[in-house]
C-alpha cells in the first residue's frame, strides 16, 4: 500500500524533467547482485516492492525504498509512477544477427543447409548502405520494443553493414557491440573476403567505431568452417592488437558442423581447440551455442574467461541440440542467454528464457526464474565485462532499464494477481510474456519505447498535529 506516501497520482501526461536533469521513477524494482544459481538465495538480488530511482545525466543517481527516496525530493517534483509494474535493467542479448532480421521464420532444416539456402542469400544484400540502414533501424526498433538495450551483434561481411549499424545505434545513444564478419571460404564468392581484406577492413572499422560514444567493436570470424587458417591468424593478431575489443563467433552448434571442422583442422584436439590455437579464447570472447563440447573444452572455456551464448530458440528451431547448463556450471563456465535471430525465432528475451527453461527440463535440469532473469541482465553484462555500466540498476550505472507490465494480457493479469512471491511473478512473465509485456524501455533515462508513464506529484507534507 502506498497510503503512507505523500503523493497524488494523476494520469495527465506531464513531461518529466528534461532528459539532462533528474527524472524520478517509482515502481517495483529488481536488480541482481550475483548469480542466484550460486546458492546465495535472496542475497543475490535487490528488490524493492515499492521502490524509486532517480536518473541524472543518464545514470542512476539514487535508488531505494520509495518513501526514503521520494522523501528527499522537493514539493511539486513530478515522478513517473509505474504502479505495480516491474522495473528491471534492460535485457542484454549476447548473440544476434541484425542482417538476419528478414531470415527469421524462414524454412529451416539444419544449420548448414539453412545457411546456404536462406542466410547467405539474405546477407548478400548488405553491401547496399541503404538496405543496411533500413534493416538496422527496423532491428533497433525491435530491440527497443522487446526491452533489449544492449546486444552483441553480427553484421555481414560488408563494412557498409557495420557502418550502417553503428551509425543507427550511435544516433540512439545505445551501448552496442558489433563487427564485420570475417569469412574467406565455404561460402558464396560474393560473400567472401580474404585474410588481407578482413584485416584491413576490420582495422578501419575498429578505428572508426571502437570506443566511440557507447559503441564497441567485436572481431567476428563467422566460424571455423568459413575461415582459412590464414584468416584465423589475422583474427588472433587483431585480438592481440586490440585487447579490449570483443571476439564473437560460433562454436559447437551441430554434430555435422563438428565433423566438418575435424576435416578442416585435423590437428586440433577439438573444435574449441581450433580457436584456442589462434589466440581467440579470452575474456570478452563470446561463443554462440557451445552445445557439443566435452569436459576439457568446458574447463578451458572457464579457465580462459571466454563465455558462451545459450540460444535456446535457435537451437530448437534448427534442431541443433540442447545446451547443458549443469555441465557448464560444473566446469565454472560463464554463459548468458541470447536470441540468435534469425536462427532464433524471437527477438523476445522473455520467450528466450521460457525456451531456456524447457531445454533445461528436457535434460532433467532446472532454470529458476530468478536465475533466468539474472542471465538476461547482470549475467550477460558479466560475460561482456561491462557490469560496471549495464545489467544492473545501482547508483552509478547507466540508466538503461525497462518496465514489465504485470497486466500485459488478461492471462498474465489473472496469474500475477494470485502470485505470492517474486519468483512466481518472474515465472509468469517469462512463461506467458513477450513484447506485449514490455511497457516501456529507457535508454540513459530517456524513454524510447512505450506510452508515457502515469505521473504523480510530490505533495506538500501534511502538518504534524
Ligand atoms: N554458424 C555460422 N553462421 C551461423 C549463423 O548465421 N547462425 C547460426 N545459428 N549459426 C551459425
Ligand atoms: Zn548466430
Amino acid at each position: 500500500m502506498r497510503s503512507a506516501l505523500n503523493c497524488s497520482t494523476g494520469f495527465a501526461v506531464t513531461p518529466l524533467a528534461d532528459a539532462a536533469g533528474p527524472a524520478v521513477h517509482r515502481g517495483r524494482i529488481l536488480s541482481f547482485l550475483s548469480d542466484p544459481g550460486d546458492g546465495a538465495g535472496a542475497a543475490s538480488y535487490r528488490y524493492f516492492a515499492d521502490g524509486a530511482l532517480i536518473v541524472e545525466n543518464g545514470r542512476v543517481a539514487a535508488l531505494g525504498p520509495a518513501d526514503a527516496v521520494l522523501g528527499q525530493l522537493p514539493t511539486g517534483t513530478v515522478i513517473a509512477d509505474h504502479g505495480d509494474d516491474l522495473l528491471l535493467p534492460g535485457f542484454i542479448d549476447n548473440h544476434i544477427h541484425y542482417v538476419q532480421a528478414d531470415v527469421i521464420a524462414a524454412g529451416g532444416r539444419q544449420l548448414l543447409d539453412w545457411l546456404q539456402d536462406y542466410t547467405f542469400v539474405e546477407e548478400g544484400r548488405f553491401g547496399d548502405p541503404e538496405h543496411a540502414g533500413e534493416v538496422a533501424e527496423f532491428f533497433l526498433d525491435q530491440l527497443a520494443r522487446h526491452g533489449t538495450t544492449t546486444a552483441l551483434v553480427f553484421c555481414s561481411v560488408h563494412p557498409e553493414s557495420v557502418d550502417a549499424f553503428f551509425a543507427a545505434a550511435g544516433r540512439r545513444n545505445l551501448r552496442m557491440i558489433a563487427g564485420k564478419v570475417m569469412m574467406d571460404r565455404n561460402a558464396p564468392a560474393a560473400l567472401c573476403d580474404s585474410p588481407e581484406r578482413s584485416d584491413l577492413e576490420s582495422r578501419a572499422l575498429l578505428a572508426r567505431w571502437h570506443g566511440k560514444d557507447r559503441l564497441h567493436y567485436a572481431i567476428t570470424p563467422r566460424f571455423a568452417i568459413t575461415s582459412s587458417a590464414a584468416q584465423l591468424e589475422v583474427a588472433g593478431r587483431l585480438a592481440r592488437d586490440f585487447p579490449d575489443a570483443f571476439i564473437h563467433s560460433h562454436l559447437a552448434e551441430t554434430r555435422s558442423e563438428l565433423a566438418w571442422v575435424r576435416e578442416l583442422f585435423p590437428s586440433s584436439r577439438s573444435y574449441l581447440d581450433v580457436y584456442d590455437g589462434y589466440g581467440l579464447l579470452r575474456e570478452r570472447a563470446i561463443y554462440a551455442h557451445c552445445i557439443h563440447l566435452d569436459a576439457r573444452d568446458r574447463a578451458r572455456m572457464a579457465e580462459s574467461g571466454a563465455a558462451a551464448a545459450f540460444c535456446p530458440t535457435s537451437n530448437l528451431y534448427l534442431g541443433s541440440g540442447l545446451y547443458d547448463i549443469a555441465a557448464a556450471d560444473a566446469a565454472g563456465m560463464r554463459f548468458s542467454t541470447a536470441t540468435d535471430v534469425g536462427g532464433g525465432s524471437s527477438f523476445s528475451m522473455l520467450r528466450t528464457l521460457d525456451e531456456a527453461r524447457k531445454v533445461a527440463r528436457l535434460q532433467g535440469q532446472d532454470l529458476s526464474p530468478l536465475r533466468a532473469f539474472y542471465l538476461a541482465t547482470l549475467g550477460a553484462a558479466r560475460c561482456l565485462k561491462l557490469e560496471d555500466r549495464i545489467g544492473r540498476i545501482e547508483v552509478g550505472t547507466e540508466a538503461d532499464f525497462i518496465v514489465l507490465d504485470l497486466r500485459a494480457t488478461e492471462l498474465i493479469a489473472r496469474r500475477t494477481a494470485g502470485a505470492h512471491t517474486l519468483s512466481d511473478v518472474l515465472r509468469i512473465l517469462m512463461t506467458l510474456g513477450d513484447d506485449r509485456a514490455v511497457k516501456a524501455t529507457y535508454i540513459l533515462g530517456r524513454q524510447v519505447h512505450g506510452h508515457p508513464a502515469a505521473t504523480a506529484t510530490i505533495a506538500p507534507m501534511k502538518p504534524v498535529s
